[in-house]
């Protein structure tokens, strides 16, 4: 049986395993193509340290961060999907069911300011 998520190590994995498989997909790598990982990973880390573990700190505003990106619905849902298996891949427990839960709804958060849900 898989452990839960319990600390920023565990974190640090699923963050890595996950952008290591957007980078893979064909439609998602062009958006992350030109970033500076080493200021977004630890971006990454801190946010979700934040979600899943109530770790103080992280205050930018995630849906705004997206709307200059020209996303779709399709994208999202790939985004979506990606995450939710390298959270299976790697945990079981309340915690990787927020996690999942989390990236979905704060999915349809940004598709709703950016008017993709209609389609
Ligand atoms: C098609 C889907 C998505 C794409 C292509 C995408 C792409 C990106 C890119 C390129 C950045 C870096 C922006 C920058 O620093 O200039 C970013 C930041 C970020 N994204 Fe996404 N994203 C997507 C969906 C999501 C979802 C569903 C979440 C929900 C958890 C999310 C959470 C974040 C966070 C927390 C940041 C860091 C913001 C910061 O602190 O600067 N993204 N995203």
């Amino acid at each position: 049986m898989k452990e839960d998520i319990q600390n920023a190590e565990d974190i640090n994995l699923l963050v890595n395993d996950f952008y290591a498989e957007v980078m893979k997909s064909e439609t998602l790598r062009p958006f992350f193509s030109g970033l500076n990982w080493e200021a977004h990973l630890p971006k990454m880390k801190k946010f979700w340290r934040f979600i899943l573990l109530d770790e103080a700190g992280y205050t930018e505003n995630v849906t705004n961060k997206h709307l200059h990106m020209h996303l779709t619905k399709a994208l999202f849902n790939e985004w979506v999907l990606l995450f939710h298996r390298t959270v299976d891949q790697h945990f079981e427990g309340p915690r990787a069911e927020q996690a999942k839960t989390r990236a979905y709804l704060i999915g349809i958060g940004i598709q709703s300011k950016m008017n993709l849900l209609k389609d």
